[in-house]
């Protein structure tokens, strides 16, 4: 096995992403390794989480920054200070400038709780169950400067329920959101797949992306 890709996790809030990606990471043979996790807010939840497994934090505070650049490259000192190739983002609610995103290119992914194109931004799962759609989900995608949007690496859906509530439906796809990430980090990290003309295609031979959950 070659040397595990050292990633930094990006959170803003509860974490319950990161920890996933953390205890998947726990396995020796796991491709990546979580060298630090950074948040922009001093009080997220997620932090005390990731000391407690000994890992690196670090709050780069969006507040402490006049601009978006300022705040972007703090943060790109930050994961550069800890040697990260890969970022995932975690929740991590701030937008990106263009050249933070063209320094991280396809070695920066993302969750999304919807099955993109599908309800990019906020509230998905109101909106979801506003249309009266039958399935919902979550996907990994590469970053790209549009939010919510790039190269998509899998995809997890779950079915709409008549009773269901934003928060029960939500519960159902963050449940799969912790299935899919630990496995399409894992796929980038061993460089089983890479990007080509904006769609992400296989390396590793008889692997059909985007992957699908179920
Ligand atoms: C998740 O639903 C993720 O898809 C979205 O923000 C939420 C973060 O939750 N980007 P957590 O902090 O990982 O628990």
């Amino acid at each position: 096995m070659g040397a595990r890709r050292k990633t930094g996790i990006l959170i803003s809030g509860r974490g319950s992403n990161m920890q996933a990606l953390v205890k998947a990471a726990r396995d020796p043979a796991y491709p990546a390794e979580i060298t630090v996790v950074i948040s922009n807010r001093p009080s997220a939840p997620g932090l005390a989480f990731a000391q407690g497994e000994g890992i690196a934090t670090e709050v780069v505070d969006h507040k402490q920054f006049g601009s978006r650049e300022a705040f972007d490259d703090a943060l790109h000192a930050a994961l550069e200070r800890h040697g990260v190739e890969l970022v995932a983002c975690a929740g991590f609610m701030r937008i990106m400038t263009e050249g933070f995103v063209r320094r991280w290119r396809d070695r920066m992914i993302n969750i999304h709780p919807s099955l993109l194109p599908a309800y990019k931004g906020l509230h998905t799962h109101e909106r979801a169950l506003a249309d009266k759609v039958t399935r919902h989900g979550c996907s990994v995608h590469f970053v790209r400067s549009d939010v919510d949007d790039g190269p998509l690496i899998a995809q997890a859906s779950v079915p709409v329920l008549k009773a269901d509530t934003p928060d029960t439906l939500g519960a159902r796809v963050l449940d799969a959101e912790h299935k899919i990430y630990p496995r399409a980090l894992a796929l980038v990290a061993a460089d089983a797949l890479r990007v080509d003309g904006e769609k992400v295609v296989a390396v590793r031979p008889g692997l059909r992306l985007p992957i699908a959950i179920p």
